[in-house]
C-alpha cells in the first residue's frame, strides 16, 4: 500500500451555516487533485458539510473527540458521533487543545483510540514551541509526544501525524525546509507503520510555501489553518499537490 497526499484544512472556531458556498468553489478542484482533500469544520457544521460533500472527493473530519464513546460527559462529542455526522477523520491533540484544555500525551492517546474503535481515522498532532527548538530539544519533544500519543494498536491501523511547530501555527512563520525535512524523517523511523503513515507538515502553509513544503521528502501533505477558510487559497494549495 503507497501513501497519497492529503491536503487537510483545519477550519478551528470559524464557520457559520452560511459558509457553506466555499465547497461550489472547492469540489471542482478537489475533483481534479492528485491529492485526497479533507475539510475539518467547527462540530456544528459537521452534517451539512457532510451532506454539501455527498459525491465529491472532499472528505470531513472532525477537530476534537472524547475518549469515551457515551456518557455523562456535558458538552462533549464522542468519536461515535462525529462519525455518525458524517465525519472520517478526527484531529487529536492539536496545540490548541493540548494548550487551552491541558490535553497531555495519555488524553490524545485515549482520544485516538476511541477515534479508531469508532472507525474514524484519527490526524495526531505534535510539534514543539519556539523555546523546545532554540535548545535544541524539538526531536527529542516530538518524539515524546509521538511515543505518548499513539495508540498501542498503530502498527495495524490507518492513522496520520501531523508535524506542527507550535511557533509556526498562525504566525506566518515556517519551519525550514531542511528542519521540516529532518523532523519527519524522525517522526517516520519512529511510527510502527512508516510506509503507510502520512505525515503532514502544519504550520503557516500557504499558497506560497506549500509547493516548496510538499515537495520535501517525508512531508505526505499539509494540515492548514487559516489559509483553508478561503476557498481560493485553500484551492490553490490543493492544485500545488498536483493533479
Ligand atoms: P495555520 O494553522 O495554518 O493557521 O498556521 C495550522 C493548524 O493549526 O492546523
Amino acid at each position: 500500500m503507497s501513501r497519497r497526499t492529503l491536503i487537510a484544512g483545519n477550519w478551528k472556531m470559524n464557520g457559520l451555516s452560511g459558509a457553506l458556498g466555499y465547497f461550489d468553489a472547492v469540489a471542482p478542484v478537489a475533483a481534479q487533485a492528485a491529492a485526497d482533500i479533507l475539510v475539518c469544520p467547527p462540530a456544528t457544521l459537521l452534517y451539512p458539510v457532510a451532506r454539501a460533500c455527498e459525491g465529491t472527493r472532499i472528505r470531513v473530519g472532525a477537530q476534537d473527540c472524547h475518549a469515551h464513546q457515551s456518557g455523562a460527559h456535558t458538552g462533549d462529542l464522542s468519536a461515535s458521533m462525529l462519525r455518525d455526522a458524517g465525519a472520517s477523520h478526527v484531529i487529536v491533540g492539536h496545540s490548541e487543545r493540548r494548550a487551552d484544555h491541558g490535553e497531555s500525551d495519555r488524553n490524545v492517546q485515549a482520544k485516538a483510540a476511541a477515534a479508531i474503535a469508532a472507525g474514524l481515522v484519527p490526524v495526531i498532532c505534535v510539534g514543539e514551541t519556539l523555546a523546545e527548538r532554540e535548545s535544541g530539544e524539538a526531536i527529542d519533544v516530538v518524539a515524546r509526544q509521538l511515543a505518548g500519543s499513539l495508540p498501542d494498536n498503530s502498527a495495524t491501523v490507518d492513522l496520520v501525524i501531523a508535524y506542527e511547530p507550535v511557533w509556526a501555527i498562525g504566525t506566518g512563520l515556517v519551519a525550514s525546509p531542511a528542519d521540516v525535512a529532518d523532523m519527519h524523517a524522525a517522526i517516520r523511523e519512529r511510527l510502527p507503520n512508516p510506509a503507510t503513515t502520512c505525515i503532514l507538515y502544519g504550520g503557516s502553509v500557504k499558497p506560497a510555501n506549500a509547493a516548496e513544503l510538499l515537495s520535501l521528502a517525508d512531508v505526505d501533505g499539509a494540515l492548514v489553518g487559516g489559509a483553508s477558510l478561503d476557498a481560493a487559497d485553500f484551492s490553490a494549495i490543493i492544485r500545488a499537490a498536483g493533479s
